[in-house]
């Protein structure tokens, strides 16, 4: 896909942004962005500024200074909430209240414009919140059948393995027309085969689906297997950016990352 100039148009650009914690610079004046279709990797050591980034894209903090745009739009500063509204996703771990519900249930949670919602539909129009209900339910039931997760459909959340969990996370993303997920070490805890698993889900929901990504992870041959680019930030700053292959080859890189020299073989 690279040089398919169809393909490079940013979703996300930072611009500058800097964020600030009293005496601390967590995120210094770094610009990047995420280009549409891709699935673009941040990567660096612990403390590196990575989260902070992330929430200042997704609008749980605001930054200091900078700019963020979101399809071609100013959002410095919009609300998480606004965001969403506009096809801005992050998972979340399933909250301890929906372990009581299955997982086709979970999944018809989401949608936060159910008609059924409001009293006045609820009363006079039945009929309306009736249909609205099918097609989320059938949504639902589409995003079960694509994550394969057919087995446990009426299973309770709580009863779901770890990995199971984490495909119910990512399958709340695919109940609204997102245009950006981030993923924030969704990876983390899962075990190597439930990795493939939800690695292989995360490519087919790239590929098939056309859904842009933008994932935190330590899993370095996750990334590798995932993610085109990578962006690597260390202390603050964004300090590479390239395939995999090269990131990994460049003694500079790893020597920021590792904190110490590093023979490359
Ligand atoms: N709410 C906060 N208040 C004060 N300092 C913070 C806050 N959040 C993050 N920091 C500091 O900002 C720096 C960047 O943290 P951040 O969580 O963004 O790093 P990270 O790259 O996500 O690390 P990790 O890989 O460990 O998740 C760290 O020095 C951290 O201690
Ligand atoms: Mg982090």
């Amino acid at each position: 896909m690279s040089g398919d100039k169809l393909n490079e148009e940013p979703v996300v650009e930072v611009k500058n942004a800097t964020k600030r914690y009293g005496g601390l610079i967590a995120v210094n004046d770094c610009s990047l962005s995420v280009t549409r279709g891709s699935i673009t990797g941040l990567i660096g050591p612990n403390g590196a500024g990575k989260t902070t980034l992330f929430n200042m894209v997704a609008g749980t903090q605001k930054p200091d200074g900078g700019q963020i745009l979101f399809d071609g739009e100013d959002v410095t500063g919009l609300a998480p909430y606004e965001l969403f509204g506009r096809g801005m996703l992050r998972t979340f771990q399933l909250a301890h209240e929906f372990s009581q519900m299955t997982s086709l249930e979970n999944l018809m949670m989401v949608p936060d414009d159910q008609p059924g919602e409001s009293l006045v539909n609820t009363w006079f129009r039945p009929s309306l919140v009736a249909s609205r209900e099918l097609e989320v339910r059938q949504r639902a039931n589409d995003v079960i059948d694509f994550l394969r997760l057919g087995h446990v459909r009426d299973e309770l959340a709580g009863n779901l393995s770890g990995g199971q969990k984490k495909l119910l996370e990512l399958g709340r993303t695919m109940m609204v027309d997102a245009k950006l997920v981030l993923l924030d070490e969704v990876a983390a805890g899962v075990n190597r085969t439930l990795l493939k698993d939800l690695a292989g889900n995360i490519e087919r929901m790239n590929r098939e689906l056309g859904y842009t990504f933008f994932v935190i992870e330590h899993d370095m041959d996750l990334i590798s297997r995932l993610c085109h680019p990578v962006i690597v930030m260390a202390q603050g700053e964004v300090i590479a950016e390239g395939p995999m292959e090269e990131i990994r080859q460049n003694p500079e890189i790893i020597e920021a990352y590792f904190g110490t020299p590093v023979e490359v073989a």
